[in-house]
């Protein structure tokens, strides 16, 4: 069966694109992130998605998303921040090597500020922080096979953590 050989999560900003293009590139194989492929095959932004279908709406794209790569793409996989919020999300996770990239509340208000093209950033970017992440804690750590800060790190530093945490 050919399944994504690191699975990166955890919250905007917190690097997984970045992260998991360098990953792919040292590791020789294909980077994919299910927020390009809902893009694609939308052909509509995500931002426009929200304000157009609703969060519901997106989350369901989200999952027949995660469906697809899981199933089939063998290399570097990034999620979008919010896909663990869904319950048939998380189960497709069960039994990947999924790595939870997480930041400071702080750094992530730093990286992201007020964020016009993330709709979930877009009214009081701190305030929002803060509610997100309480909410979303305990879900990025339950599906995760290892946790890794990016807080303070450069991406190849990031990197080279994921490999070291597998
Ligand atoms: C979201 C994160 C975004 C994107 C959407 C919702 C979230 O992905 O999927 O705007 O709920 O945290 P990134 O984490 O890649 O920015």
């Amino acid at each position: 069966m050919s399944a994504p050989v690191i699975v990166l999560v955890g919250p905007m900003g917190s690097g997984k694109s970045t992260v998991g293009e360098l990953l792919a590139q040292r590791l020789g194989v294909p980077y994919r992130d299910t927020d390009a492929d809902i893009v694609a095959a939308e052909g509509r932004e995500i931002a426009d998605i929200f304000v157009t279908d609703g969060e519901p709406r997106f989350r369901e794209l989200e999952r027949a998303a995660v469906r697809d790569a899981v199933a089939g793409h063998t290399g570097v996989l990034a999620l979008g921040g919010g896909a663990i919020l869904d319950e048939s999300t998380r189960a497709l996770l069960d039994g990947l090597p999924v790595v939870y990239l997480s930041l400071e509340v702080e750094e992530a208000v730093r990286r992201t500020g007020l964020n016009q093209a993330r709709p979930l950033l877009a009214v009081n970017p701190r305030r929002q922080w803060r509610e997100l992440m309480d909410a979303r804690r305990h879900l990025y750590t339950e599906v995760a096979r290892a946790v890794v800060a990016t807080d303070e790190r450069t991406p190849e530093e990031v990197a080279q953590a994921v490999l070291d945490a597998l």
